[in-house]
């Protein structure tokens, strides 16, 4: 398999499929939503794929879709599926594959398997999404040390949300991670305008 960096975050609906977005169109590479909930709802690769403009050909397919927009555990459930961890192995592709995951870190994948137990069994290079807004600090450094204590390897973290200094380097300097840049809420969210902040944003995640 060649690069993939795995896109978490503290919570759902905080930003990790619009960072996701920009990270995949920096890399030219292809995205991957392992286990997407809620299909009435946009899916996530739509999104990247009409944020990042991507041709169908690097999106890879969710290994399962689930009906109910709610943990995958419970939608598996309902949908009287098993999601087995075997099958959320990365797939081999020719460029960096972006995997995003679903809510935060320890989102129940089964009720005895955890995101971030899969993010261990990977031990890919792995970003955590925070908000800028009150309550990040400790949301952030709970995930950290959730991921930390089983060994995922974190590459850093990536901040949306309107500039909050004292909050980015509080929780840069405590949990002990590169901030890797910070995503301004973008009034038109388009893929030309997300490429172009993105890169002014994150200049170390360009290849
Ligand atoms: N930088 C941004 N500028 C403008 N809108 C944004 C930005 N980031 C996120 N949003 C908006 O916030 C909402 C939630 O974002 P997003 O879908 O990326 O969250 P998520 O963390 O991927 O959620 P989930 O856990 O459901 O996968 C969306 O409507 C998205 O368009
Ligand atoms: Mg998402």
């Amino acid at each position: 398999m060649t690069d993939a960096i795995v896109v978490t975050g503290t919570d759902t609906g905080i930003g990790k499929t619009v960072f996701a977005a920009g990270l995949t169109a920096a890399l030219n590479g292809a995205y991957w939503k392992p286990v997407q909930s809620g299909l009435d709802d946009d899916e996530d690769s739509d999104t990247v794929a009409c944020l990042a403009h991507l041709p169908p050909d690097r999106i890879v397919p969710p290994a399962y879709r689930l009906r109910t927009p709610c943990s995958p555990h419970r939608a598996a459930e309902i949908d009287q599926v098993e999601i087995d961890p075997a099958r959320l192995t990365p797939p081999a592709t020719d460029r960096p594959l972006v995997i995003e995951g679903a809510g935060g870190v320890l989102v129940p994948l089964t009720r005895t398997f955890l995101y971030a137990d899969l993010f261990a069994r990977w031990a890919l290079p792995t970003i955590l999404v925070a908000r800028t807004a009150l309550g990040t600090i400790n949301h952030s450094l709970l995930s950290l040390e959730a991921l930390r204590s089983r060994g995922v390897p974190v590459l850093g973290i990536a901040f949306v949300g309107e500039a909050n200094d004292d909050t980015e380097a509080t929780i840069c300097a405590i949990g002990r991670v590169p901030r890797l840049g910070r995503l301004p809420i973008l009034e038109a969210l388009d893929a030309e305008r997300l490429a172009q902040v993105f890169a002014a944003n994150f200049k170390d995640l360009r290849p």
